[in-house]
């Protein structure tokens, strides 16, 4: 691949920015350049710093006036659910077992998961996001159709075959030998494959058996570097047959810690109303809690309460997620929209600094990738998402008045959406561009 110079004007974290003054927790160039070599960030800087250390007559790409960020991450979504979204339902249950059970079903066919991974990367890469902590159905043939699309779009993604043997449809359950024997096989034969990483993916406590959460155990000691991911303590009626399923827990997060899968690099979708015991749990495991902002909206689930799990003297780590197709939107833009309202809603702020890092290094964190994404250091993995802030005439016309980076940020996070995502690079590689132009035809 040969060498390539991005210019515009960029903005890269460094760490949490810890109120919307606090500049020295990022760094932002009004005429910046990135140079990419081999799917690599070779260079970060000022135009005419990186320009000087480019080789001569190297190709240059200009987004100005747009902003490049590092490429947008979800840490929690379902692939499988595509055709889900949009579905009325009255709470969680209700919406998996009258549309989520049956439509995920259909991805014991090879083709369709196929054809439906096809439309997910699109999205993605419509979207602005580079990677994502996917759930494919409980057929190994989704995640197989899964990490073979990645593989070919060259993507850095996270996701798992997910493990359930009871409570839902006979044609979305496995057993314990089949979860180990095929989660095993899917370990072998996409983990390390490209930018692939393989999660261990109990759905949640509800649709596995105890025997099958040993399973999860066994999985996690042999392949201890593996993410594992799960839900936890999203909804009311959740919890309590949880409780019943496992009666000798303390609690939902015991159900988890006694098949030892806390940790680092567990992830735990939605946590909204955790005890302060399971918040102890989840923080002195380095656990992470993800918040779904649009998702637990839309299922009536609960309000998030991010600064209290941010700021206990035990504080949880914590990412921010689609959870497409519980959430309404593709869109980590609109999603973090949802999530400044929540705050507000509980007598709270975010302030538009701290969204960017969240859904860029802060994601990164969380996931324990920001050795390679998450962040503009010349190193890692070019990923890139270049946004516009005056993408549509209402955002053009606000935009005539925005006189400050914060401002800048905030209206793309509170108007934006896919249209505000001028370009997305995967790997230093145009991602949406080569769509826009087949939708043209
Ligand atoms: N809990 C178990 N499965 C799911 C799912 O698919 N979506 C959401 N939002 N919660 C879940
Ligand atoms: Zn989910």
């Amino acid at each position: 691949m040969t060498p390539a110079l991005i210019r515009g004007r960029t903005l890269s974290f460094n760490r949490a920015p810890q109120s919307i003054d606090d500049s020295a927790a990022y760094a932002y160039e009004s005429d910046g350049a990135l140079l990419i070599e081999n799917g690599l960030i070779k260079a970060a800087g000022t135009y005419t710093a990186v320009k000087a250390a480019a080789p001569e007559g190297v190709e240059e790409i200009d987004h100005r006036p747009h902003l490049i960020v590092p490429g947008l991450i979800d840490t929690h979504l379902h692939f499988p659910q595509m055709q889900v979204l949009a579905s009325y339902a009255a709470n969680l249950l209700e919406w998996l077992n009258t549309y989520t059970f049956p439509e995920e079903c259909r991805f014991v066919e090879t083709a369709h998961a196929e054809r439906i991974a096809g439309h997910f990367f699109d999205e993605m890469a419509r979207h602005g996001t580079t990677t994502a902590t996917a759930y494919c159905s409980v057929h190994k043939a989704s995640a197989d159709a899964f990490f073979a699309e990645s593989l070919r779009r060259g993507t850095c993604m996270v996701a798992g075959k997910v493990m359930m043997d009871r409570n839902a449809p006979q044609g979305l359950l496995d057993t314990p030998e089949t979860s180990y024997d095929e989660t095993r096989a899917v370990i072998a034969n996409w983990h390390g494959k490209g930018r692939n990483h393989v999660a261990i993916t109990p759905r949640f406590a509800i649709t596995s058996t105890p025997e099958q959460m040993e399973v999860a155990r066994s999985l996690l000691s042999e392949f201890p570097h593996l993410h594992v991911q799960t839900h936890l303590s999203e909804n009311r009626d959740e919890i309590a047959y949880t409780c019943e399923l496992f009666p000798e827990a303390q609690d939902y997060t015991d159900v988890y810690a006694r098949y030892d899968l806390l940790g680092r690099k567990s992830l735990f979708g939605h946590c909204i109303h955790l005890s302060e015991r399971e918040a102890d749990a989840m923080s002195e495991s380095g656990s992470v809690a993800v918040f779904c902002p649009t998702s637990n909206l839309f299922l009536g689930s609960g309000l998030f309460p991010l600064r209290v799990l941010t700021r206990r003297e035990k504080p949880v780590r914590v990412s921010v997620a689609t959870d497409i197709g519980g959430g309404t939107s593709y869109s980590m833009l609109k999603t973090l929209d949802e999530a400044y309202k929540i705050l507000q809603l509980q007598g709270e702020r975010l302030n538009p600094f701290e969204t960017f890092y969240m859904m860029t290094r802060g994601n990164a964190e969380a996931l324990s990738l920001t050795d390679r994404i998450g962040t503009l250091e010349p190193g890692t993995d070019a990923d890139l998402t270049v946004l516009n802030m005056a993408a549509t005439p209402p955002m053009a016309l606000r935009a005539e008045v925005v006189n400050s980076l914060a401002d800048e940020l905030f209206l793309l996070q509170t108007m934006g959406d896919d249209r505000a995502v001028a370009e997305t690079y995967v790997g230093g590689r145009p991602a949406k561009s080569p769509l826009d132009a087949i939708q043209a035809d």
